[in-house]
């Protein structure tokens, strides 16, 4: 075994982790010089593709646990991992979750229908279980510190939103007298966005780990929300960010021509 050190000097309390890994692995972890994963990883973005019609043929748990395996391996904010996902498997809460998604062919003709979910309610509890969980011993101060005191300040609102009024305040003064300070959250649409951020991510990981495993999806964002959030029993905290539509695709399972505008309307060198 050699150890390489992979950390990078940061101030985020996650990154101080020096990775053991074998010579192995080694040769397959990329750098600038040497990318030995690239061509495959290109050939996975670019034949995904928005599949409408999949086959018959069933996508094996074992795949779809390590495609929702490297769904969850996304990057996350401070590592709080706000996301859910239901694999609706049910047959009577598949016909009604089909229906909800406007029958669309990306849903009917699944292997398998997935719910993902954002939640704004988890921040704290997750805060917690990281300093349980935490894989360094003993837990450093400063993360200790970081998910005591930082994302508390963060995310709490209070009653009537009162701390939300003392952060917005404080937040200006630190700003003007001391220099760029990041906004914590105000609002619970704020968290919202943060959580949906988060579980977008873990998304699109989740649809490239089935192109890898040789199967297709189609992101859903034309659902009813409400049946589907009624059906799925989901609360105010638990927000459906898509809904994914997974299987082999048919043979007519692409509608049209991937196209997308040109790079340089997008890119901006500042
Ligand atoms: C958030 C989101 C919502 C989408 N909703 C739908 C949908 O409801 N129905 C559908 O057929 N495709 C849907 N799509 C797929 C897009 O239409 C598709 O990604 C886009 O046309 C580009 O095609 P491509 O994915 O094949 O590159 C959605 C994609 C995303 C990311």
């Amino acid at each position: 075994m050699t150890q390489v050190d992979l950390s990078i000097p940061s101030t985020d309390p996650n990154m101080n982790l020096s990775t053991n890994l074998s010579t192995d692995s080694q040769n397959s972890v990329a750098t600038p010089s040497h990318t030995p994963q690239l061509q495959a990883f290109r050939d996975v973005v670019e034949s995904r593709r928005s599949i409408r019609r999949f086959t018959d043929t069933p996508i094996p748990d074992d795949v779809l646990v390590d495609c929702l395996r490297l769904a969850i391996l996304a990057p996350n904010s401070s590592n709080l991992q706000p996301w859910e996902f239901y694999v609706i498997d049910d047959a009577d809460n598949r016909k009604r979750a089909v229906k909800n998604c406007m029958n669309q062919n990306a849903a009917k003709t699944s292997a398998r229908l997935i719910a993902v979910v954002a939640r704004t309610d988890t921040w704290k509890s997750h805060a917690q279980k990281i300093l349980r969980e935490y894989p360094d011993k003993p837990v450093p101060k400063k993360v200790k510190g970081y998910y005591t005191k930082i994302v508390t300040l963060t995310f709490l609102r209070g009653p009537a939103n009162v701390v939300s009024v003392a952060k917005w305040g404080a937040t200006q003064a630190i700003r003007r007298l001391k220099g760029p300070i990041k906004s914590p959250y105000y609002t619970f649409e704020d968290t919202k966005n943060w959580a949906t951020n988060n579980t977008a991510l873990a998304a699109e990981n989740l649809m490239l780990a089935l192109r890898a495993h040789g199967f297709d999806s189609c992101a859903i964002g034309g659902f009813d929300e409400p049946a589907m959030k009624q059906l799925l029993n989901l609360g105010d905290d638990q927000h459906i960010v898509m809904m994914i539509g997974a299987g082999e695709r048919a043979d007519d399972g692409v509608y049209n021509t991937q196209f997308r505008f040109d790079q340089n309307q997008f890119v901006h060198y500042v």
